[in-house]
């Protein structure tokens, strides 16, 4: 069962049950969203006019996976910051709105048609970007698709996709960005991995492996290049509002009710997904001076659901 069933189970039945919902919306990544729906995810272009807080004023900022979700709120926070945002994803349409988007807010952003499987199109990605903006000060290496299939039912093809986008796309990433870095003696790098890397699903075999490996790659970076001035950590999102969880063409209402009912059920802690903007905080946050000494780490941003369950009692006869 996928995401997409649950929640349209979940409107048809106007009933959920907690082991139904942890099997699809937790499994992430089944949303092959199409462009109409977007609006949902559309928070950060709501923020209006980007007044520059000039916390990342001038700086060059490079974000993979950007045309929706996690990606596009991060390159409005970082525009509306004062940065230059270059971003990819494959789907030109949905990058040129997002660009057009920022420009008409007042921020700066180019986006660039680019596939992270791909090396030599994540390679002219970056350089693009280097050149247009003078190097390299922050990278978001964030595209990611999900797979929600039991492990024998999973495809080769399938399982190769998954690691190829969310693992060798980070590699790729990181390959290309670091010598601009390098030259320049500074850097941040923050890779999306997730809190599925820590807490894995029944039908989440390829995606919790894709996701623990871009936790190996960020500690393999950090130690690599820690006394150089780059930093890089990785960023671990809970289940978040975006076109990755939401089902394509669900009506607003429905997804709130959905929503409401997933969060008490699924996210001990704060008890609600969160919202794109909220992860897009955290980036901002992990890419500024705040945080000179952290490097290496992983850093959990999923409303306290891997902190932990609360503990529900059988009811006594
Ligand atoms: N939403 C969640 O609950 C959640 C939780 C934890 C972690 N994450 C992670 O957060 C990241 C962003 O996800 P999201 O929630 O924002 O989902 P999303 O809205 O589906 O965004 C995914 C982004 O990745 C891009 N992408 C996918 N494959 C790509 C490829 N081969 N080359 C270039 N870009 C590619 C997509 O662009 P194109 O399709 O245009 O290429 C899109 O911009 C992913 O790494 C995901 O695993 C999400």
């Amino acid at each position: 069962m996928d995401t997409h069933t649950n929640a349209s189970d979940y409107v048809k039945n106007g009933s959920v049950e907690r082991r139904s919902l942890l099997s699809g919306a937790v499994a992430l990544g089944l949303a092959g969203a199409a462009l109409g729906a977007g609006t949902h995810a559309a928070s950060a272009a709501q923020t209006g006019a980007h007044a520059k807080s000039g916390r990342f004023q001038g700086k060059s900022v490079l974000i993979t996976g950007g045309t929706s979700g996690i990606g596009r709120a991060t390159a409005h926070a970082f525009a509306a910051a004062g940065a230059r945002v270059g971003f990819c994803g494959r789907r030109a349409e949905w990058g040129r709105r997002v660009e057009r988007e920022i420009r008409n807010a007042g921020g700066e952003a180019t986006y660039i048609q680019a596939d992270v499987r791909v090396a030599d199109q994540v390679r002219r990605f970056v350089d693009q970007v280097a050149g247009r903006y003078g190097g390299i000060d922050v990278a978001f290496n964030n595209a990611g698709i999900g797979s929600g299939k039991l492990p024998h039912e999973l495809t080769v093809e399938e399982w190769d996709d998954v690691q190829a986008t969310n693992a060798r796309g980070v590699f790729l990433s990181i390959k290309y960005e670091v010598p601009y870095m390098l030259e320049a003696g500074h850097g941040v790098i923050v890779c999306t991995s997730s809190s599925a890397a820590d807490q894995a699903r029944p039908n989440g075999a390829a995606y919790t492996a894709s996701k623990r490996a871009v936790q190996g790659i960020v500690k393999a970076a950090a130690l690599a290049y820690g006394t150089q001035g780059i930093r890089v950590n990785a960023l671990l999102p809970g289940t978040t509002d975006t076109p990755f969880v939401r089902p394509p063409g669900i009506p607003d209402d429905d997804w709130a009710a959905y929503k409401k009912a997933f969060g008490p059920l699924n996210i001990d802690g704060l008890e609600r997904m969160a919202e794109a903007d909220e992860i897009a905080s955290a980036v901002l946050g992990l890419a500024s001076d705040d945080f000179p000494y952290m490097t290496g780490a992983s850093v959990a941003v999923d409303g306290g659901s891997t902190a932990g369950r609360k503990m529900v009692q059988p009811s006594h006869g």
